[in-house]
């Protein structure tokens, strides 16, 4: 057997070697019993729920800063004027949002003209009618949104958000 021919059968050896171990890590993983549901199970986060305004409060087409789910967490509520889908109150039409940007953490400013969130940093933009989908720039998420319940008496209460604050694990600390 020559040099080559000896590299050749080591690598086959250790290709074989390799799959035996992927077999019984496969085999490990198949015994182990319920697993995945404890860690699903772990994963789900309950937000607080946290009284922002009242709709007496808002404007037509100006943002009222707010801070959720805690004071580190700056937000606006927007009452746009218009139903919007997850649009809250009576008219269909309040929102809110992080106004952090998800690309590196710039304070992001509303346009009124457009409604849209837009971003100094490297000017991505979102749109605040659209569930603040990014319409441009190099951001690689949409605008985190609040879920918003509003009351009988028109308090407006924010119970989740729908995407990953900027720089967190966890959008509860
Ligand atoms: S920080 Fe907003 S686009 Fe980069």
């Amino acid at each position: 057997m020559d040099r080559c021919d000896r590299l050749v059968d080591v690598g086959r050896r250790q290709f074989l070697r390799g799959g035996a171990l992927a077999a019984a890590a496969t085999a490990t993983a198949v015994a182990l019993p319920a697993t995945p549901v404890k860690a699903a199970a772990l994963a789900r986060v309950d937000y607080p729920s946290n009284r922002l305004a009242n709709v007496a409060d808002l404007k037509s087409n100006e943002p009222l800063d707010v801070a959720y789910p805690d004071e580190n967490a700056p937000g606006v509520l927007i009452k746009l004027g218009t139903r919007v889908e997850g649009g809250a109150g009576p008219d269909g039409d309040i929102v809110g949002f992080s106004t952090i940007c998800p690309h590196k953490g710039f304070p992001l400013n509303y346009v009124a003209a457009d409604r849209t969130m837009n971003c100094p940093g490297h000017y991505s933009r979102f749109d605040c009618e659209a569930g603040g989908q990014q319409i441009w720039g190099q951001a690689t998420q949409n605008l985190p949104q609040y879920a918003l319940r509003v009351d009988e008496k028109g308090d407006i209460y924010a119970e989740g958000v729908d995407e990953l604050l900027y720089g967190r694990l966890s959008n509860v600390l």
